[in-house]
């Protein structure tokens, strides 16, 4: 006979143990574990499966948001019944994002924007400072999730907003609002409700430097997409990515700017993110990487200084750290520059993130002007990935990246030489080894 049993969840990170312990083996915070209640499977219920062919195809239903941007990061718009986080440092812009969003697609639906951050009237002069003043967008100053519920079905709304998981409260639970706890049955229930209802609803979550302080992994499991916002502080750009998404791929990435009247969408962010280059400064050099859909060409500044203690620094910003080491090891290695010792800073312009290993080529060209003092040609971009031997291995999509280099006015371009694929108008420097491209970039005397 099925017997009802105790187990103990943990209120940070929900790892679930039979039996209670100090220490939480999951994150390894203390006294975080308390005891929860395990309802045995019901034993009454039929369970069905289903060919997959038969079942019936969601295509086609997709909601847009008109924002192209927005709509292309999900995957061409907004599945019913998805539950979507919106994560992001405070401030950066995600309630001015979804208010847009939540206005546009008001203009032809009904949408609920559920805030528990403002209230009604900041929401007003938010909204008339966007240029969001939608009949079809109804706000709500509610903290409340039952409320929202309700809220719900009286108007049936095709879109909701929840402004903030950390503001919600779930009905029955007394946490404070933002706890581990209440956060997981805030977004239990508006799970459900998207669920039973069909109700897109886009669910907005501050995230902080360590991390979502309300249970971040718990969150991310529950919902069906996981956006983050991000930007530097001081720079306008606003970056909107997918980390998740049960509709789509994860690998577009929307760009907007923040201006006066909220944001704006950036459809050609190359042109962007090359304005304020500095040109015929050793150092810099500009590099193609595909971002989703769409190539991205972005600018690598690095600088190498005499170390100031014996172990020299590494500073790499949108650029992982142990990449930025490898570079440095077979630029000392393979070509011969002395960096390897250096202290060293790599930076990538306006907030991008290389995740691409195409931008090693563009990164190690930086640094190696950087070490020779001398600029790269300020017309060339490079591509190419760069392997422990010194050796630059191709990049898909070569002939995409050389024409949006030559769009934006690059003449010239160093490339693997095994890649394939038309080079247009472009001059191509096809290069086999990461020194062979030094010396060829550079005055061949400064080299070795
Ligand atoms: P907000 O959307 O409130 O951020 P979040 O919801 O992520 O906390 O955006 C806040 C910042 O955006 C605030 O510092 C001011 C700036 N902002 C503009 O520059 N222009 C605008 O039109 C709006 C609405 C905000
Ligand atoms: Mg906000």
């Amino acid at each position: 006979m099925a017997r009802a049993h105790v187990v103990f969840a943990c209120q940070a990170c929900g790892y679930e143990s039979a039996r209670w312990m100090g220490r939480c083996p999951g994150c390894g915070e203390w006294n975080t574990l308390s005891a929860a209640d395990a309802s045995p499977t019901p034993m009454d219920r039929v369970a069905e499966a289903v060919p997959v062919a038969q079942v019936p195809s969601a295509d086609g239903e997709r909601l847009e948001a008109g924002i192209q941007e927005f709509d292309r990061v999900l995957g061409g718009g907004i599945v019913p019944g998805t539950l979507i986080l919106l994560g992001g440092d405070p401030g950066v812009g995600k309630s001015t994002l979804l208010l847009q969003v939540a206005a546009h697609l008001a203009r032809v639906h009904p949408v609920l924007y559920a805030s528990g951050e403002e209230s009604a009237p900041q929401l007003r002069a938010r909204a008339a400072r966007l240029g969001a003043l939608s009949p079809g967008l109804l706000v709500a100053a509610e903290t409340d999730t039952g409320a929202v519920e309700a809220l719900c079905a009286r108007h049936r709304p095709a879109l909701l907003v929840v402004d903030s998981v950390q503001t919600a409260r779930a009905p029955g639970c007394a946490l404070a609002p933002g706890s581990p706890v209440q956060v997981r049955e805030v977004a239990a229930r508006l799970l459900a409700l998207a669920k039973t209802r069909n109700l897109p609803t886009l669910l907005v979550g501050h995230v902080t430097k360590a991390g979502m302080l309300a249970g971040p992994r718990l969150l991310e499991h529950m919902v069906d997409v996981v956006l983050l916002f991000e930007g530097e502080r001081f720079s306008p750009y606003r970056l909107l990515r997918a980390l998740k998404n049960r509709f789509g791929s994860t690998q577009e990435l929307g760009v907007f700017q923040m201006g006066e009247s909220g944001l704006d969408q950036v459809p050609n962010p190359s042109t962007l993110f090359l304005a304020e280059r500095a040109q015929g400064v050793p150092g810099t050099v500009v590099g193609v990487t595909v971002e989703g859909a769409r190539p991205l060409l972005c600018e690598v500044q690095a600088l190498l200084a005499t170390p100031a203690f014996a172990t020299p620094r590494r500073t790499a910003a949108g650029l992982d750290a142990a990449r930025l080491a490898l570079l440095l090891a077979v630029l000392e290695k393979r070509c011969g520059l002395r960096c390897g010792q250096m202290d060293a800073y790599v930076k990538v312009a306006a907030g991008i993130r290389l995740e691409e290993p195409a931008a090693d080529l563009a990164c190690a060209l930086a640094l190696a002007s950087a070490y020779l003092d001398q600029p790269v040609p300020p017309d060339a971009v490079a591509m190419g990935e760069i392997g422990l031997g010194g050796e630059v291995r191709g990049v898909p999509r070569l002939a995409e990246r050389l024409a949006e280099a030559g769009r934006l006015g690059f003449r010239r371009a160093l490339v693997p030489a095994s890649a394939a694929g038309e080079s247009g108008a472009m001059e191509v420097m096809r290069v086999r080894t990461l020194q062979e491209a030094v010396s060829r970039v550079f005055k061949a005397s400064a080299t070795g």
